[in-house]
């Protein structure tokens, strides 16, 4: 595999999921160290990545700013340098529709996914700036390009990522920083495949059946290529968006999304 990461250290947020994970991996073949960050279940992650690279993990929850702005300067003691953000911790939510869905929920679907995304870009895109560069990739959704059925918080959460990634863009271009987004469609195996899958059957809305199975070939009815992505179709896209082959982009959001 190409190293086009040899010397850089990559901080991925969501590190003890799926997604982070295996971007996190594939950053590591190329060559980059990793310091993962969740709230939770990072030693999975750490233990895989540990057989490729120098990696570190911190418990951080993204939604409090102390706790990622000491985290960060962790990150930067331990490793010296940031060059690379992979911005990707984030929850789905309840599923319900808008005139019943939970108020306490869609406050804390924001507060992780939006205030959360936003604490993590503040606190490194400082440390970019002073360093004279880096790369970011934020986690957005196709749920922030579509209006998906049930998921008001989510949906608008991810939306809310499009546009904190192109305004970030302009601000950080004078300071060689590039950002840009990926918006994962229905991705599965996995967890939250299989959560939403069980949670539209059981929302009760006109556009989902009650049974999961039949949800399952719905939603892929939806999909232009007739099936889900999977996790392992979205790290390459997040290598490139890092490395110098995409080294006039920024600002942009790339869809993972077999169409829709
Ligand atoms: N899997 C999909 O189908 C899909 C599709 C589109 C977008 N996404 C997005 O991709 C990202 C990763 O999702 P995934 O599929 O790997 O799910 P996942 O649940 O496996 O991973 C998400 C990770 O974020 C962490 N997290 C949650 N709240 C946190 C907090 N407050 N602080 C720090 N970490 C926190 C979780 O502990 C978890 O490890 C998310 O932003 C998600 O919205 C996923």
């Amino acid at each position: 595999m190409d190293q086009r990461f040899n010397g850089k250290l990559c901080i991925v947020t969501g590190g003890g999921g799926e997604i982070g994970l295996a971007t996190a991996k594939r950053l590591a073949e190329e060559g980059a160290a990793i310091a993962l960050i969740d709230v939770k279940g990072l030693e999975r992650s750490q233990e895989q990545l540990e057989k490729i690279t120098k990696v570190n993990s911190y418990v951080c929850d993204v939604s409090r700013y102390p706790e990622v702005e000491a985290t960060v300067d962790s990150v930067l003691k331990d490793f010296g340098h940031v060059d690379m953000l992979f911005n990707n911790a984030g929850i789905q939510g309840a599923f319900a529709p808008i005139h019943i869905y939970p108020v306490e929920d869609f406050h804390s679907v924001i507060e992780i996914n939006l205030v959360g995304a936003f604490h993590v870009l503040r606190a490194v895109s400082a440390v970019m700036v002073a360093q004279g560069g880096g790369v970011i990739v934020n986690t957005a959704s196709m749920a922030g390009v579509a209006g998906p059925v049930n998921m008001a918080a989510y949906g608008a959460s991810k939306w809310a990522i499009v546009g904190m990634t192109k305004t970030a863009a302009k601000d950080l271009a004078p300071y060689n920083i590039r950002v840009n987004s990926i918006a994962p469609g229905f991705m599965g195996p996995g967890f939250m495949w299989d959560r939403q899958v069980d949670l539209q059957a059981q929302a009760g809305s006109q556009y989902y059946a009650a049974d999961r199975d039949i949800v399952a070939q719905q939603m892929i009815g939806e999909v232009p290529m007739r099936r889900y992505g999977t996790i392992e179709e979205i790290p390459g896209t997040v290598a490139y968006l890092m490395s110098d082959d995409s080294s006039y982009s920024t600002g942009i959001n790339i869809q993972i999304s077999g169409g829709i």
